[in-house]
């Protein structure tokens, strides 16, 4: 029995990734919470014929507790979304209450529920996710996800392109750091199965996947960003969650996470000075099982691509601490 819950049902992501999840026979209960429209979203979801139970929930008639209660997962793809010439950060302003508010209903109402928040910016908005429940008591770091899985898709892809290969899925790349231009760190070095990128190419590579969004954006010209692909990689990430709870052994995955909460996260929080931070991550019935150490492996290029990560990823992650310790 899993109940799956999408905060933010009713938007770009919100609706793709509703319709994923409802597509995913292990789910048995499906709720979809949104401040608009979820009456409609559900309605037409729930004539799907797999098992999950689709039910949509407002704000009004305590829609948040009757959604929330009970959630064995939560996703989070609430919130405004970039247009042209805005950084993820300029979306704080907003996102941040708005994820606050969502992560104080999970505290409440099913704070055991697994977490994975795609709302930017997700290197302030996970920060304050932690800030949230720590303050509640409920803070187990292993069940709190920044999704990032949008960085590997696109590593993935834009890999495929360059070497050839039919089938993008078939190889790994640990995509680290955070998740906004120079804080995503692909490390093309420890591919596997490896790949021989051009060296006249792997500049544009590495800049492509770090700033991958901005070309969804700049194509959809002021109608938002990557929706779609976020919708398959929030699923591919909930999905691998649901697998793991469910007792399959050997789901590694990158997510950006509380590293001093994670088994074998501690010292890579001190390797990088970044208490939050992605790596890949062992997933299990507990939620994040181990942090897996591919920073100390990295080459000499990419050690440079993490010096300037870690500068913009401390700024970020303060930030979204002191916005629920000192609020403005
Ligand atoms: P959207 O505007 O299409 O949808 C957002 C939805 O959130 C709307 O339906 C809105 O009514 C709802 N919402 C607003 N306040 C809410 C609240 N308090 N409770 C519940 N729902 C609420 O935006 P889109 O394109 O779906 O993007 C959503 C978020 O995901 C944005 O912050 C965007 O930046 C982020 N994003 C994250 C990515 C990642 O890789 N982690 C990639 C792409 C987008």
């Amino acid at each position: 029995m899993v109940k799956a819950v999408v905060a933010g049902a009713s938007g770009g992501i919100g609706q793709p990734l509703s319709l994923l999840l409802k597509a995913n026979k292990a789910i048995t209960e499906l709720a979809l919470y949104d401040v608009v429209n979820t009456p409609g979203v559900a309605a037409d979801i729930s004539h799907i014929s797999t098992p999950a139970v689709v039910t949509g929930y407002l704000p009004k008639d305590d829609g948040l507790k009757n959604a929330f209660t009970g959630a064995d997962i939560v996703v989070i793809p609430a919130g405004i979304p970039r247009k042209p010439g805005m950084t993820r950060d300029d979306l704080f302003k907003i996102n941040a209450g708005i994820v606050q508010g969502l992560i104080e209903g999970i505290a409440q109402y099913c704070p055991k529920a697994y977490i994975l928040v795609i709302s930017n910016p997700v290197n302030s908005t996970v920060p304050i996710a932690a800030e949230v429940l720590k303050r509640a008591g409920v803070f187990d770091p292993k069940r709190l996800f920044g999704v990032t899985t949008l960085d590997v898709v696109r590593a993935e892809t834009f890999v495929a392109g360059i070497v050839g290969e039919k089938d993008p899925s078939k190889t790994t790349i640990p995509v680290i750091g955070g998740h906004s231009g120079e804080t995503i760190v692909p490390l093309f070095s420890q591919a596997k199965p490896s790949v021989s990128i051009p060296a006249d190419k792997l500049d544009a590579l590495v800049n492509r996947v770090q700033f991958g969004g901005d070309e969804v954006v700049k194509a959809k010209d002021g109608a938002g960003s990557a929706t779609l692909s976020m919708a398959y990689a929030g699923y591919r990430f909930a999905e691998k969650v649901i697998k793991a709870v469910n007792g399959e052994k050997g789901i590694v995955e990158p997510s950006f996470v509380y590293l001093p909460g994670v088994p074998g996260g501690d010292a890579i929080a001190k390797a990088t000075g970044c208490d939050f931070f992605s790596v890949p991550i062992e997933l299990g019935p507990s939620g994040a099982e181990k942090a897996i150490d591919v920073v100390s492996s990295a080459n000499d290029a990419e050690k440079k691509l993490l010096e300037a990560c870690y500068t913009g990823l401390k700024g970020n992650i303060s930030k979204g601490i002191e916005f629920v310790q000192n609020p403005p």
